[in-house]
């Protein structure tokens, strides 16, 4: 019994479409830049659905092609999306999650030539998506930031930084991100 609701619940987790991902600040999308870089089947996989997992994204293998930063999606299929903000700044995310799995998640700031994280994480959850709840806290889809007082003249140019939501389903072993691009202004 146990053994067959495990099965049924694992194959539906490897065949259901979308798991979740940011809707708002408008997030990077692929496009002709990252199909160049990291082949059209990593597109695909995202074109497919915008909400599944990094594990789900074939990467070509090149160097240049990172799926965990990003999901691979290129600042230069996205140069009209990027966002301005203020230090301080108070900036709302909102995010969908269809298919939620518990696990940690959080926002920051990432410098994308180094994919490092630039300071202390934005917003830090240490169980998020929880399936096992009848409802999910209202925080889990929708939830604030607020932009460094000061980030030392780093986010400045357009491409230099993203805002990073990391989310990794810890039994589902599935890791999920979306990244904003933004500037400092
Ligand atoms: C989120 O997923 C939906 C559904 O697949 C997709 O239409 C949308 O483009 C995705 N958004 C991002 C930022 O990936
Ligand atoms: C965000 O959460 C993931 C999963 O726990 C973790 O690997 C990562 O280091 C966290 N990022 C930061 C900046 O703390
Ligand atoms: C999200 O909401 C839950 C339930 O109210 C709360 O326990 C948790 O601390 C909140 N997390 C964050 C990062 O605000």
């Amino acid at each position: 019994m146990r053994t067959s609701t495990f099965f049924s619940s694992a194959l539906f987790a490897a065949t259901a479409l979308a798991h979740g991902n940011i809707t708002s600040p408008p997030a990077r999308q692929p496009g002709a830049a990252m199909a160049q870089i990291c082949g059209n089947a990593a597109v695909s996989a995202i074109l497919a659905d915008g909400t599944g997992p990094l594990e789900n994204i074939q990467s070509n293998g090149a160097v240049d092609c990172n799926i965990f930063l990003c999901k691979g999606a290129q600042f230069a299929d996205n140069q009209n999306l990027v966002q301005q903000f203020q230090a301080g700044e108070v900036v709302d995310f909102a995010a969908q999650l269809p298919i939620p799995h518990e696990g940690p998640a959080n926002v920051s700031i990432i410098d994308t030539a180094s994919n490092t994280v630039i300071g202390n994480p934005l917003i830090e959850f240490d169980s998020y998506a929880d399936e096992n709840l009848a409802v999910l806290p209202p925080n889990n889809t929708a939830f604030s930031v607020q932009m460094p007082a000061d980030l030392g003249g780093a986010c400045e140019v357009a491409g230099e930084c993203v805002m990073q939501w990391f989310w990794f389903g810890t039994a589902a072993l599935q890791t999920y991100e979306n990244c904003v691009d933004f500037v400092m202004v």
